[in-house]
């Protein structure tokens, strides 16, 4: 992806394998086949989308420097083997309760990606509440959403090609050159997850949420019947009891089962 421009942090024309393969999906893009940027090296992607704030808009960076992960965490981006891309969304439409659009557009654009990611790779990757992409319980890929509404900047990372992790992620990330032990393109993966995003977005706002959140069932084998951790005012255990209508999930812990909207959960 990379090339030799004058100013690293400018926007420039999407290169030639992102535009090919970008080009094939187009048919396919919805609602995401308008604007797209790509840069060489950028802080985070998510900040050239909320800048743009047109819904469909498209970045993609072959690095970034101040990657952002959920949580106030960094996301690990060096150059050449990640794919780092944020999409600007108005998730409102007649068809559907806006507090439940807003809900479930994370876990519809999980959904996208492990559908993207197999399509493009053949690598049925699983989902962990609320969207993270993992294979052998190791992480591939994330998502996060920054809201300001009405425009949501949702931005996604996916582990291509293997990295030289720092030491605290070494033996919880994986990639899919690494899950595949094959070389992957990653021009395909871009254009397959985003025209899956296209697709589910549609649903979305076309009111199919209890679709989504079947889809979001079928790909996240922990949403039922596994022991989990997670931090409320202090840590917590219980086992994962599905998700409900907003996508929230239900564990059931010292006889009730509490709905939680929002955090981290660890596999134990
Ligand atoms: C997570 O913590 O799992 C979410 C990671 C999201 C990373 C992506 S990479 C593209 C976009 N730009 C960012 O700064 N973060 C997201």
């Amino acid at each position: 992806m990379r090339s030799s421009p004058s100013d690293d942090h400018a926007p420039r024309a999407l290169p030639p394998e992102l535009a090919d393969a970008l080009g094939r999906a187009r048919p396919r893009l919805g609602r995401l086949g308008g604007r797209s940027q790509f840069f060489d090296t950028i802080g985070s992607t998510n900040d050239a989308a909320a800048a743009l704030a047109t819904e469909g808009a498209v970045v993609v960076a072959d690095r970034q420097t101040a990657g952002r992960g959920r949580r106030g965490r960094s996301w690990f981006s060096p150059p050449g083997s990640g794919l780092y891309v944020s999409v600007v969304l108005m998730p409102r439409s007649a068809r559907v309760d806006p507090d439940r659009a807003t809900a479930v557009l994370t876990l519809a654009a999980g959904v996208a990606l492990v559908e993207g990611v197999e399509r493009a790779t053949g690598l049925r990757a699983d989902l962990k509440w609320p969207n993270d992409l993992y294979a052998q319980r190791r992480k591939l890929g994330g998502i996060l959403a920054e809201a300001d509404m009405p425009a949501v900047t949702l931005g996604y990372g996916i582990n291509v090609g293997p990295m030289a992790y720092p030491p605290e992620l070494s033996d919880r990330a994986t990639s899919l050159e690494a899950e595949l032990g094959r070389p992957i393109d990653r021009a395909l993966v871009f254009a397959e997850t985003l025209a899956a995003l296209a697709a589910r977005y549609d649903d979305l706002l076309d009111g199919r949420i209890d679709a989504i959140l079947d889809a979001w069932r079928s790909r996240a084998p922990g949403h039922r019947g596994a022991l989990v951790s997670w931090t409320a005012g202090g840590d917590r255990t219980g086992t994962t009891a599905g998700i409900d209508e907003y996508g929230a999930l239900l564990v059931r812990t010292e006889g009730r089962v509490e709905r939680i909207v929002a955090g981290e959960l660890k596999w134990l």
